[in-house]
């Protein structure tokens, strides 16, 4: 069976982005392939953080990840910190990562732009995801568009340790992105992929009422200045989340209302938020279960590292074998 691995930061709650992007994805997944989830606490330190903050962030991803429907008991899900072979590999690795390839990543250049003091994390980021993914030899990684460019250094990495410590048979795999179907959503900004530090989404775990304070004032096609002008839904960015969350009916009904003026910006807006609302119900009810027990949440978590941990150990042992390492077998 094909194994799959991907990470998601540390952020506290999850976003109506990672869900529709990622996560959902992962959870239809789990069913077919043997799955890895991973909270990558060890690279939210390589960004200014809240230290007070970071255990309760990432439990609260790890409780997200369960409510939207990761199975623990299918899926192995774990927090990076926990398994320290990543961090072991992570140093294996610089010996074949290529500084110029790393200087020339686009998400080091957005990060280190506005920087006066580069911290070398941030530059070396690349290679310990090319470690989280490697460690478990996961050959397919389901994630967004903007994270080919980390993928294909992955791929670099393998060929590379394999040329230089296993010329004759391939150890490590090349992974393949496994693309979601939701590969951009753009924020209720109507310009930037949503996140939550530039709060331009609606969080997973919402509220009714915090939904439509989100979506209310969200932008929508430029040209409707007044209720009467008609609008266009395929550059409304919000007509991109009815055809997420509405029925098909109702997505039909916009797509007329819309272009008709039929219905001014805010009835299409109450629609969506009633449509969302329902949805992510669910999750938001087992959420605030989950919440409620944070030690059976850790348990279930110390628990996936352990399972992690078994497969990684030996990924590890076998790769300091092949490197020549004094006592490794
Ligand atoms: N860089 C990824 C992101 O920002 C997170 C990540 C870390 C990841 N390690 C990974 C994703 C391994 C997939 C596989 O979204």
């Amino acid at each position: 069976m094909d194994r799959i691995f991907s990470g998601v930061q540390p952020t506290g709650d999850l976003h109506i982005g990672n869900w529709l992007g990622a996560v959902r994805n992962w959870v239809a997944l789990q069913e077919r392939y043997d799955t890895i989830i991973c909270v990558v606490d060890l690279h939210a330190v390589t960004i200014p953080y809240e230290v007070a903050t970071l255990e309760v962030r990432t439990r609260d991803v790890a409780i997200g990840l369960m409510a939207a429907g990761i199975d623990p008991e299918r899926a192995i899900l774990f927090v990076q910190s926990a398994v320290p072979e990543h961090a072991e590999l992570n140093w294996l690795f610089t010996s074949v990562a290529p500084l110029g390839e790393l200087e020339r990543m686009t998400q080091f250049k957005d990060k280190t732009e506005k920087l006066e003091s580069i911290p070398a994390g941030l530059l070396c980021y690349p290679i310990l995801q090319a470690a989280d993914i490697l460690l478990y030899l996961a050959n397919k990684v389901p994630v967004g568009e903007d994270q080919l460019q980390h993928l294909e250094f992955t791929r670099e990495i393998s060929r590379r340790w394999n040329a230089a410590y296993a010329p004759d048979a391939p150890y490590f795999p090349e992974p393949q992105a496994l693309l979601t179907p939701a590969k951009r959503i753009v924020g209720l900004d109507g310009k930037a992929k949503m996140s939550k530090s530039l709060g331009n989404t609606v969080g997973l775990l919402d509220s009714p009422d915090e939904i439509w304070a989100k979506l209310r004032p969200a932008a929508t096609d430029p040209a409707r200045v007044t209720k009467k002008d008609p609008g266009n839904p395929e550059i409304c960015n919000l007509f991109e989340l009815h055809r997420h969350f509405s029925s098909p009916e109702t997505i039909a009904e916009v797509d007329v209302k819309c272009r008709t003026a039929g219905w001014g910006c805010l009835d299409c807006k109450r629609r969506l938020a009633d449509a969302m609302i329902e949805t992510l119900a669910p999750i938001r009810e087992r959420a605030t279960e989950l919440k409620r027990d944070s030690a059976g949440v850790d348990a279930v978590l110390a628990r996936g590292a352990e399972r992690a941990r078994a497969i990684a150990t030996k990924t590890l042992s076998e790769t300091k074998r092949r490197m020549g390492f004094h006592g490794a077998r």
